[in-house]
């Protein structure tokens, strides 16, 4: 080789060793997570499966019923129909490389009064369920209540008696006596402070009570119940059941960044996060609900709710920036958002980086429990694609900065084991109805056709690899 030639061939070699490195830099850039990270999908009964052969209502049924309540008028009564299609969703969520389900039982179709009577189609609904996952490879994870309590129990004063504690535990005693041969991980509530804020404060999701009182008793009785069974479930498990529960966490900032808004934001911070994070993993109730809570509160109580758990789910979905208002709930209301921050479909701030700040909190301020996130996703006004299908850039890109997020976290020592988007399907999304979409497959409302989206390609691709590109 003359000296040219040998110039030319030692140039090509050092520029392509560059592009490698280059290359391995780019990708050692991107979140790889563990082997053993867990990826799946979450969703909710009431959301998804239609009513079927349900014979009783739940409070959804009645709330959904009332003039105004749903943004479209539309109800769960087909919803994705997934209590005649589970098996075709399963096949959906196999085909996305996915290990674990995240679904909710819904107690009055294995209940309908709320206690007593057992309807055995319900139970069998949910046992032909676990068995399929099962087969399919993915892990069935198990939410006792999504909301959606029976109507029968509701007219009995529902959350805000002190006694739905023990019908509570009677159900999750049954259940857990019936699957717990097959499933393993049970999630005791699904975001009780939704529940007691937005159903029992504000009136915007069912039962579609108001009042400062009665989102007080919702949340106690449900912490209360929580508790309790969690210490039921821990002893009929014989210590093979992976007991936890799952709250929507969201730190809380004044809006505006004014101290005009501080004690708001505050308040508003002990009412959605501490009121739940503090008695489970402290035994105490933040001071600032003290009041509020003395007529509620026995002297076991706190005892009864600091129970230890297995793992703890956070639903993420944006900060919150509150201002003072003192018609507001807790003298508190969403204040404006940060200038120049996006927003979802459903108008919530994008900001990854409050999943972050919740992580390492959890991490600092309550002694970093096994953690999953198991709800982060996004609603976008989904457009089809020149391919036929959804193109859906908005959401994979929303997956994807949350997912770093999660991956800086775990860099950072977080206990975090598992990814679960919301969700799989375009459903019935409570108050705002079918107008909003967060599946990863879209849902036609006339045929409930299933097409998947380029972000179901995306999140499988994530699944297989375990790196979130
Ligand atoms: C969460 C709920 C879930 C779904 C998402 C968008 O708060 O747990 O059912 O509605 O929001």
């Amino acid at each position: 080789m003359n000296r040219r030639r040998l110039l030319q061939a030692a140039t090509a070699a050092t520029a392509l060793a560059g592009t490698v490195r280059a290359s391995r830099a780019a990708e050692d850039q991107k979140p790889h997570f563990p082997r053993d990270f867990l990826w799946g999908t979450s969703t909710s009964a009431y959301q998804i499966e239609g009513r079927g052969d349900r014979s009783a209502d739940c409070i959804w049924d009645s709330f959904c019923r009332l003039p105004g309540t749903i943004r479209d008028g539309s109800n769960g009564d087909i919803a994705c129909d997934d209590y005649h299609r589970f098996l075709e969703d399963i096949a959906l969520l196999a085909g996305a490389g996915l290990k674990a389900y995240r679904f909710s039982i819904q107690w009055p179709r294995v209940l309908p009064e709320g206690a007593g009577e057992i309807a055995q189609s319900g139970l069998d609904f949910y046992s032909r369920l676990a068995d399929a996952l099962l087969e399919a490879g993915i892990e069935p994870w198990a939410c006792l209540y999504h909301w959606d309590l029976p109507q029968a129990l509701q007219d009995r004063g529902g959350w805000l008696e002190r006694s739905i504690a023990d019908r509570f535990v009677d159900y999750a005693t049954l259940m857990a006596g019936r699957l717990g041969d097959r499933i393993t991980r049970w999630a005791m509530f699904n975001e009780p402070n939704v529940h007691a804020i937005i159903g029992h404060g504000l009136g915007e999701h069912a039962p579609g009570l108001r009042g400062r009182q009665n989102m007080f008793a919702a949340m106690h009785h449900q912490n209360l119940a929580q508790g309790r069974a969690l210490a039921a479930l821990r002893q009929a498990g014989g210590g093979k059941l992976q007991l936890g529960t799952v709250l929507s966490l969201q730190p809380v900032l004044p809006a505006e960044g004014l101290d005009a808004n501080t004690e708001a934001a505050r308040m508003w911070d002990a009412v959605w996060n501490r009121a739940y994070l503090d008695p489970l993993f402290h035994g105490s109730y933040p001071e600032r609900l003290a009041a509020d809570l003395a007529p509620l509160l026995r002297p076991d109580d706190l005892a009864a709710i600091s129970q230890p758990i297995d793992f703890l789910g956070i639903n993420y979905y944006s900060r919150m920036h509150q201002k003072a208002d003192p018609d507001g709930l807790v003298g508190s209301n969403w204040g404006a958002l940060p200038t120049g921050t996006k927003t979802t479909g459903m108008g919530w701030s994008i900001e990854p980086d409050g999943l972050y700040e919740m992580l390492i909190e959890l991490r600092d301020r309550y002694g970093n429990p096994a953690m999953f996130v198991t709800e982060n996703g996004a609603s976008f006004h989904d457009e089809v694609g020149p391919s036929g299908r959804v193109e859906d850039g908005e959401r994979i890109a929303f997956l994807r900065d949350h997912l770093a997020a999660c991956h800086r976290a775990l860099a950072e020592g977080v206990n975090l084991h598992g990814y679960f988007v919301w969700t799989i399907l375009d459903n019935f999304e409570w108050a705002f109805g079918y107008t909003q979409h967060f599946g990863l497959v879209q849902v036609d409302r006339d045929t409930l056709k299933r097409v998947p989206k380029a972000s179901y390609d995306w999140f499988a691709a994530v699944a297989r690899s375990g790196v979130a590109d």
